[in-house]
């Protein structure tokens, strides 16, 4: 018999496949991601696209922040660090919270992460066991139910919708909660909703928790800076963590990407300071092992925007504000999509029910949010996000990112006025 030449094996497909764990293999990838792929193919051909889609602020980040930054990395801080941060970032971090937050708080309840997506991804495997369920407030960010259920959870929605004003509903929360409920994860102001809950809804949810002790309640605060009294009076941000029956058991998740305009610079933390530290000693004994510190000279950067970035905070928060008024108007002229005025973050979530059922001028079938967002790509280029991947409940909502100019946000939301009334 002849030899088979050495390595033969591997030309065979099956040995040169790598594994992929089934938690991975079974997380969904994002619907988002095709629109923006088509969207910038689309802009690199020279088309004239306006982009809703990116969830991220225009203004660059505060010039004394990056000087920070700078002069650290000329006084050599380029060494491996604490794995939470150092004892000045992680006290600025706590006087923060104690001052405007009202969370009673030590740098020791305290670890800076990769990112407030880090912070939560922390918070995640460092509490849920496999069959642990969590209660998700939908329609939600996008990234929740895969980092919830890649630690093992059982994702449990509890949808709102726009006729609500995407308002939490309390009494569904109290019907979700089972024997199995581990924690709630709420974020207000809302990625994708744009709405800031009101202090008596919040009240009614905080009083249900505090009657439910076993749950523990994860604050993602990312947009708390974004509120627009401007759009509702009366709206302002609120922390469980506040909450003296809740403070002991409340995480509260945060970071500079948003309010700071420094979503490159990825830097979030985690607060715990309940339950004597035990928690946040925890994750930072997993975060040690994963990722170690946030890079040294960003720290510097840090304290700086937390101590004296409240005035540049404020200037990009009105401006904003004015879009959000701006996008609220256009969008309340257009007869086919139902919206609630944006409060908060800089989203604005509509529904287009009454539009499915019809077709494009170009004969596109729209019947779900997805087709909707790539016939309005196609046909008139704006980009957006489909409401798919923000919950069961969000499936004929399109979310629209008013982070950028006004002058774009009238052009894209004129067009997107023109594609509805195009609908057949
Ligand atoms: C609700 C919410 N939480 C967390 C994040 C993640 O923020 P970071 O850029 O700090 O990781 C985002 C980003 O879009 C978000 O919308």
């Amino acid at each position: 018999m002849r030899a088979r030449p050495p390595g033969w094996w591997w030309r065979c497909d099956i040995f040169r496949r790598m594994q992929i764990g089934n938690a991975v293999a079974r997380m969904k990838e994002s619907a988002t991601l095709a629109v923006s792929a088509k969207a910038a193919a689309l802009k690199a051909a020279g088309k004239p696209v306006i982009g809703f889609g990116v969830g991220e602020p225009d203004f660059d980040t505060p010039s004394p922040v990056r000087e920070a930054a700078k002069r650290a990395l000329d006084a050599n801080l380029t060494r491996y660090a604490p794995t939470p941060g150092d004892k000045a970032v992680r006290e600025a971090v706590a006087r923060k919270l104690q001052q405007e937050n009202g969370i009673a708080c030590k740098g020791e309840h305290v670890t800076l992460t990769v990112g407030a997506k880090h912070a939560i991804a922390l918070t995640l495997q460092t509490m849920l066991n496999a069959g642990d369920e969590v209660i998700l407030p939908t329609p939600a960010w996008v990234s929740y139910r895969p980092l919830i259920e890649l630690y093992g959870g059982t994702c449990v929605e509890v949808g709102s919708t726009v006729e609500r004003g995407f308002l939490l509903d309390v009494a569904a929360i109290e019907r979700a909660i089972t024997p199995r409920t581990r924690a709630i994860l709420l974020n207000s102001p809302s990625n994708p909703c744009g709405v800031v809950q009101p202090v008596e809804t919040l009240r009614a949810l905080f009083d249900l928790l505090a009657s439910n002790p076993p749950i523990t309640v994860i604050s993602d605060e990312i947009y708390e800076k974004l509120v627009y009294p401007e759009v509702r009076a009366g709206l302002g941000h609120v922390s469980p963590g506040a909450d003296p029956r809740l403070a002991e058991r409340t995480i509260t998740i945060n970071g500079m990407s948003k309010a700071f305009a420094m979503t490159g610079w990825r830097v979030g933390y985690v607060a715990a300071p309940g339950d004597g530290g035990r928690f946040i000693r925890e994750a930072i004994k997993l975060q040690g092992q994963l990722t170690n510190s946030i890079p040294t000279f960003i720290m510097p950067a840090v304290v700086e925007a937390l101590a004296n970035g409240a005035a540049s905070v404020e200037s990009m928060r009105k401006s904003f504000a004015a879009r959000a008024q701006c996008t609220r108007e256009l969008l309340s002229g257009i007869a086919r999509l139902r919206t609630c005025a944006p409060t908060g973050a800089f989203y604005a979530f509509p529904c287009i029910k009454a539009c499915v059922g019809l077709k494009s001028p170009a004969g596109r079938m729209i019947d779900s949010a997805q087709a909707f967002a790539e016939a309005l790509l196609e046909e008139s280029l704006v980009a957006l996000v489909p409401g798919e991947d923000f919950g069961d409940c969000a499936r004929t909502n399109i979310r629209i990112s008013f982070a950028c100019a006004e002058s774009a946000i009238r052009e894209g939301i004129g067009r997107l006025r023109l594609f509805t009334e195009s609908l057949r």
